[in-house]
């Protein structure tokens, strides 16, 4: 299914999209420094920052994984150039939000830390999301893809998925009573992945029905995968 509306921005409109994406991507961060400077983060501001900064890394990492679903729907292929970005800012947001905890939570009192990471499994989950995230961000360059190369590139991308549904599980293990907000982002998740799933299912067959009965037998069906 493709989207009716065609739309392709020249280069410089594109140029302009993603300075206004880049600033957008920077509200959740000024409206944080406007609440702090005007005292409007409630009794505990650590605890609001810290919430906020990793409410926004979830929505960045959901955004980012909606970036290909929405290309495919629409037809749209240069919202593929606007996905780095958005991966990037989720990097972002989790930078901060980390540095939140270790600073104004923990005091950088790495013994209490590292107990905390043992101790407490939404931090241990949390964590491991951020440590998968690492390399992401650092190879996300083009000189990254081509010193890796595409392929590998490809492979150790697909973390994203892993790293999404460790975000979806912190959210969900940190909540106590009402998982009514970390369910719907599980769902969103859900979907997210589903689509993948199937697209990939539908790519599959229709290679397959494109191969010899013979080639098929003899098991010389090439995965899509290890084509791209
Ligand atoms: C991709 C990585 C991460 C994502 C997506 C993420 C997301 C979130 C979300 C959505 C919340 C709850 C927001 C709310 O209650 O409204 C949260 C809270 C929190 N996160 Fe993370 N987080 C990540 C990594 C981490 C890491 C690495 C740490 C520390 C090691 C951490 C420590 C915390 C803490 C301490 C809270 C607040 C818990 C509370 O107030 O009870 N998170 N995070």
């Amino acid at each position: 299914m493709v989207w009716p509306v065609v739309y392709n921005p020249t280069q410089r409109q594109l140029s302009a999209l993603k300075t206004l994406l880049f600033l957008v991507c920077l509200l959740p961060l000024a409206r944080l420094g406007w609440g702090l400077w005007s005292d409007q983060l409630g009794a505990n501001p650590i605890e609001f920052i810290t919430r906020s900064l990793g409410t926004w890394t979830l929505n960045f990492l959901l955004i980012t994984l909606t970036v290909s679903p929405l290309r495919k729907l629409t037809g749209w292929h240069w919202l593929l150039r606007l996905r780095r970005m958005l991966g990037l800012f989720a990097f972002f947001y989790v930078m901060l939000h980390l540095t939140t905890y270790l600073w104004l939570d923990q005091f950088f009192d790495w013994t209490a830390i590292v107990k905390d990471i043992l101790k407490r499994p939404f931090i241990t989950v949390g964590m491991s999301a951020f440590v998968l995230l690492v390399p992401l961000a650092a190879t996300s360059n083009h000189a990254m893809i081509r010193r890796i190369g595409g392929r590998r590139w490809q492979q150790l991308h697909r973390s994203i998925y892993v790293i999404a549904i460790f975000a979806v599980v912190h959210y969900w293990w940190l909540v106590k009573k009402d998982v009514t907000l970390p369910a719907l982002y599980a769902v969103l998740l859900a979907l997210l992945l589903g689509m993948r799933a199937l697209w990939r299912e539908q790519e599959r067959r229709q290679q397959l029905a494109h191969v010899s009965p013979l080639a098929k037998k003899r098991g010389k069906v090439i995965p899509i995968a290890a084509r791209q």
